[in-house]
């Protein structure tokens, strides 16, 4: 029918041309503007890897300067912004918080939103990935009910934001370097991944010329569900369930069963049919985190199990199923005090930066039309209406 194809889920779909990552599925490759993900992880940070994948080149030092000071005094929330969060039930999930919050950003900054000036796109998009962390660490505090935090602009980013989240003012928060470049090395894993389904949401919304925010907004919305973002709550709360690694084995069998509608979480992606490379790097630094704060976590055995067995199982061979990106992260994440319902909060923080660099590319791109996917249609033919007294 009609002269389109079928492509469920868009595996075989390019929806557009884009310069900011490159993944090779088979190889486990991830470059982010052309440099391997292994060398950012080791020697960039975070705010740099977000100014790369946003202007296509690593700064220099003054251009960083130049960034990290506009980033930093773009972090402050509008007050009215806490009256619009109080609305909030006190127990909803800071996931249904953000996704709200980072939407009414634009009612905040209706009157400066002339997406046709470049100056302001780039504006705006500083000032996502500047308010982000604010916006979450305000959302946490709110669920537990405890007073929101200003952000610290003496500090740098990563540490900023998790003063924010956790710092109470009697107990200066103590943070180990360790635990700063841990969690800045997950946000730059984090940050970007091409037309992932929530990038492809941003994209989408984008292409109707409709604002950053809100298409950052729906890109959150995206994220939270079980297969893509949320998987990183959703394998620290298996793990859990697992409980020893004896029982890893009765879960690998769930996981083969259609029939139980359970799957291994953390395990499989859609482009890489290999090893995860990011899965690799955050493997090591969980080793790393737990063996320098000294946590003894029963889960990181549950979840070495867990990985040994299936990666030695012919159902998750054939079928090509590796730990992702998500496995190990929940495992650091718990080791610093980051509370489960914020996992996917904390890689919607990072991502911001990948959305935020997708958004300004479609918008400078000349080819940019209106995302409209076809379908096949599958309902009845033609019929005539039926009056009521005659159904
Ligand atoms: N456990 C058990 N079986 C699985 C799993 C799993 N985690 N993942 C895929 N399979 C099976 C699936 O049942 C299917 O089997 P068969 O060919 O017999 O029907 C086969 O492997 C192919 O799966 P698919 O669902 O067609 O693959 P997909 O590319 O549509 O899905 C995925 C990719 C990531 C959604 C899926 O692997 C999954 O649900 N994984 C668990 C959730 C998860 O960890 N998500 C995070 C992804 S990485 C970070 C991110 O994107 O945010």
């Amino acid at each position: 029918t009609g002269c389109f194809t079928y492509d469920n889920g868009f595996t075989a779909t390019a929806s557009c041309r884009s310069a900011i990552t490159y993944i090779d599925g088979d190889a486990g490759v991830l470059l982010y503007r052309g440099y391997p993900i292994e060398q950012l992880a080791e020697k960039s940070s975070f705010l740099e890897v977000a100014y790369l994948l946003m202007n296509g080149e690593l700064p220099t030092k003054d251009e960083f300067a130049t960034f990290e000071h506009e980033v930093t005094h773009h972090t402050m929330m509008h007050e009215a912004f806490r009256t619009f969060l109080y609305g909030f039930r006190h127990d909803a999930h800071p996931m249904a918080m953000l996704t709200g919050m980072l939407g009414s950003l634009a009612s905040f900054y209706h009157n400066k939103l002339d997406i046709e000036d470049p100056e302001q796109r780039r504006l705006a998009a500083i000032r996502l990935i500047a308010k982000v962390p604010t916006i979450a660490a305000a959302c946490y505090r709110y669920s537990i009910g405890w007073p929101i935090r200003y952000p610290r602009n003496n500090l740098e980013y990563t540490t900023r934001f998790l003063h924010m989240l956790k710092e109470v003012p009697s107990e200066p928060l103590e943070l180990s370097p360790v635990a700063a470049k841990a969690m800045d090395l997950l946000f730059i894993l984090h940050a970007d991944h091409e037309q992932n389904a929530s990038t492809s949401t941003v994209r989408l919304v984008g292409s109707t010329g409709a604002n950053p925010y809100v298409s950052v907004a729906a890109g959150v919305a995206a994220l939270w569900g079980p297969a893509h973002g949320g998987a990183n709550e959703a394998v620290l709360k298996m793990l859990a369930e697992i409980g020893r690694p004896e029982n890893v084995g009765a879960a690998i069998a769930k996981a083969k069963d259609k029939e139980s509608g359970f799957r291994l979480m953390g395990f499989g992606h859609r482009v890489y049919k290999n090893f995860d490379p990011r899965a690799k790097i955050i493997r090591t630094m969980t080793h790393k985190v737990l063996g320098e704060l000294g946590i003894n976590d029963p889960l990181l055995d549950v979840a070495m199990k867990l990985e040994e067995a299936a990666l030695q199982d012919d159902y998750f061979i054939q079928r090509k199923l590796y730990p992702n990106v998500d496995f190990y992260s929940g495992i650091i994440y718990k080791a610093l005090g980051i509370p489960v319902e914020m996992f996917t909060v904390m890689f919607a923080i990072a991502r911001t930066a990948g959305w935020v660099s997708h958004w300004l590319e479609q918008q400078n791109d000349p080819e940019n039309k209106i995302g409209r996917p076809r379908q096949i249609y599958t309902g009845s033919p033609s019929r005539d209406y039926v009056d009521f007294d005659k159904r």
